[in-house]
């Protein structure tokens, strides 16, 4: 099997990169949640993060690469599935396929775009460039993440971007982890309802706790 060229290799490619990238929005997702913990924690796990010196860039360079793989074999598969299925109706029917399932190019471009729109805002600094003034002045010698984060969610656009690319995240998710548990061949002895029923749970949690975050602040449950 070669994997870049193979359908199997390329599903597994799929599979690994999707399950590293679930892995990713988990700690991502955390990091995040310390936001209801007050304006400092958010500061100090920002600061802890970018205290890792060289490691923050080879990380962001095997993020680049996952994402990269991720979404070039996405889109192959996605070209190569429909040209291979003209009576795609039919068979999609007899499959039982899920809305999350047909969905997923949809999905995972809509993640695509938020992800540029995201760089731009919180890592580059060059959209909403007023909420990103407040990374200062210093709060006890740090950049004031909170703030950033804070001022940029209390702007219902910026809020309801955010909202709708994390339940393309959640509807991604769901098939995703579906997907690469079967790719994987991770499922010996569990029924397929079983797998299905985590792959939603999982994305309901991530989709809740995600869409919190700038709802929090859009509503001023939590103040900057
Ligand atoms: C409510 C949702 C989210 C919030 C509040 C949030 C917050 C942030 C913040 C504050 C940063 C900058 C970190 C720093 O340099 O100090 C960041 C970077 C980043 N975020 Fe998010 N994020 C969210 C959702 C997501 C999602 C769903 C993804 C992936 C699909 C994602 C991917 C990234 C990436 C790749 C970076 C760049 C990391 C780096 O600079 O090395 N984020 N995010």
């Amino acid at each position: 099997m070669h994997l870049f060229t193979s359908t199997v290799g390329r599903k597994v490619l799929m599979a690994v990169t999707g399950l590293l990238l679930v892995g990713f929005i988990t700690v991502h997702l955390l990091g995040n949640l310390s936001v209801f913990a007050g304006s400092e924690a958010i500061n100090i796990y920002a600061e802890k993060l970018h205290s890792l010196g060289p490691i923050v860039w080879i990380f962001r360079l095997v993020m680049l690469a996952l994402f990269a793989i991720h979404i070039t074999f996405g889109i192959k598969l996605t070209v190569e599935n429909s040209a291979a299925t003209p009576e795609q109706y039919a068979i999609q029917v007899s499959q039982k396929t899920t809305f999350a399932a047909k969905s997923m190019i949809y999905t995972g471009l809509i993640i695509l775009v938020f992800l540029l729109y995201h760089l731009l805002h919180f890592t580059l600094h060059v959209v909403h460039t007023g909420a990103v003034a407040t990374l200062e002045p210093l709060v006890n010698g740090r950049l004031n993440v909170f703030a950033m984060v804070g001022n940029s969610f209390t702007s219902a656009f910026v809020s309801i971007v955010y909202v709708i690319a994390m339940i393309a995240v959640a509807f991604h998710v769901t098939h995703g982890i579906q997907s690469f548990v079967q790719t994987l061949g991770w499922n010996n002895g569990t029924s397929q309802d079983k797998v299905t029923a985590v792959g939603k749970l999982a994305a309901v949690a991530y989709g809740v706790l995600y869409v919190a975050i700038p709802l929090a602040f859009l509503f001023h449950i939590v103040k900057v």
